[in-house]
C-alpha cells in the first residue's frame, strides 16, 4: 500500500486513539493487539483496513521485548478490548497477534487467549509493517520502547528479522541520568523536548541504534528502509541516523507511533506478497 494511504490512516489512527465517542461499527471489521514494552494497543479497522477505533496503555509489562507481568498483560489488554466494544458496540472474540522477531511467539498467544480472545494470527512486529507498505525491497526498522526490530525484503519475501533491546527507555534513561531526574520525568522532557537541547545528550543512543541497523543490515544491499516506532517521533533522529548510514533512503512516516499496531490489525487486508 502506498505510503500516502498509509499517513492518511495514521493521521485518523491519532485522531482516534482512546476517543470513546460510539460511533456504528460496519458488518466486518478486523482488531490486532500490540504487546509493546511501553504500550500496549488494540486497534480495529474496518475490511479494507481503515481505522475505527484504536485503545492504548502505557504498560510496564513488557521487558526487552519479553512480557514479564502476565497478569498485567491480560488485565490491560481485557479492558481495552471492552473500550473497543463499548465503542462500537461490537463482541471481539478473536484478534490478531504480533511478536518482536527472535522471541518465542507462544508468549503473546498466551496473552491474547487469555484475555479471552482467539488468535487468528500471529505475524512479528517490523514484519507486520513490511506488509502492510507491500515492500518489495528494502527494510522496517521499529525503534519501540524496548526494542530495535528490524526487517528485510527481498523480491516481495521476507529474509531476515532481528530484535535488538535498545529503545525509547534507553533514551529516557540518557536523559535522567544527565538532568538527575526521575524516569517519569525525563520521559515527559523527552515527548515535549526539542531537538536542540535534548540531542548532546541523546545523540550517542541514537548511533547506537544506528549500529545495530548496521550491523543487522550488512550482508543485505538495503537501499530503502522505513521507520516505525514511537522512538522515531523524536524530532532529530532521522538526521543521526542519515549521517550515520548516509547510502540509504530514511522514510519517517506521518505517526511512526502507531504505524506496527496498524499494521498488525492491518494483517488481513493484505496480501502475502511472499
Ligand atoms: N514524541 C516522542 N518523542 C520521543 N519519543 C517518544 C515520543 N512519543 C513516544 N515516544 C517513545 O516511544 C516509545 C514507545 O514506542 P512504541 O509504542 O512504538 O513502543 P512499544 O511498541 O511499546 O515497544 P517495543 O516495540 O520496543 O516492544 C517510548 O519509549 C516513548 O518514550
Ligand atoms: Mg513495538
Amino acid at each position: 500500500m502506498k505510503l500516502e494511504l498509509v499517513n492518511k490512516r495514521l493521521q485518523k489512527f491519532e485522531r482516534l486513539v482512546n476517543d470513546t465517542t460510539p460511533v456504528a461499527a460496519p458488518e466486518n471489521w478486523h482488531v490486532g493487539i500490540d504487546l509493546g514494552t511501553a504500550n500496549i494497543v488494540v486497534t480495529v479497522t474496518d475490511e479494507q483496513g481503515e481505522p475505527l477505533a484504536a485503545f492504548m496503555e502505557w504498560a510496564e509489562v513488557v521487558r526487552d521485548g519479553v512480557v514479564i507481568d502476565y497478569i498485567g498483560a491480560i488485565d490491560i489488554v481485557k479492558k481495552l478490548v471492552k473500550q473497543a466494544n463499548e465503542k462500537l458496540q461490537i463482541e471481539i472474540t478473536s484478534a490478531i497477534a504480533s511478536f518482536p522477531p527472535g522471541t518465542d511467539p507462544r508468549i503473546s498467544r498466551n496473552v491474547v487467549e487469555n484475555s479471552g480472545l482467539k488468535v487468528e494470527a500471529i505475524i512479528d512486529e517490523p514484519s507486520s509493517v513490511v506488509r502492510l507498505l507491500q515492500i518489495d525491497e528494502g527494510a522496517v526498522v521499529d525503534i519501540g520502547g524496548g526494542t530495535t526490530g528490524l526487517s528485510v525484503a527481498r523480491e516481495g519475501k521476507i529474509i531476515y528479522t532481528a530484535d535488538e533491546p535498545t529503545g525509547g527507555h534507553h533514551v529516557t534513561l540518557t536523559i535522567a541520568g544527565n538532568r538527575r531526574i526521575s524516569f517519569e520525568e525525563a520521559e515527559k522532557i523527552k515527548r515535549n523536548g526539542s531537538a536542540g537541547t535534548l540531542m548532546p545528550v541523546i545523540e550517542p543512543v541514537f548511533r547506537k541504534m544506528a549500529d545495530i541497523v548496521r550491523l543487522h543490515l550488512k550482508s543485505f544491499d538495503v537501499k530503502t528502509i522505513y521507520l516505525s516506532g514511537g522512538t522515531c517521533c523524536f524530532p532529530g533522529i532521522v538526521n543521526v541516523l542519515e549521517q550515520e548510514i548516509p547510502d540509504v533512503r530514511w522514510i519517517l512516516p506521518h505517526q511512526p507511533l502507531f504505524l506496527t499496531p496498524l499494521a498488525i490489525a492491518s494483517y488481513r487486508t493484505t496480501q502475502d506478497s511472499g
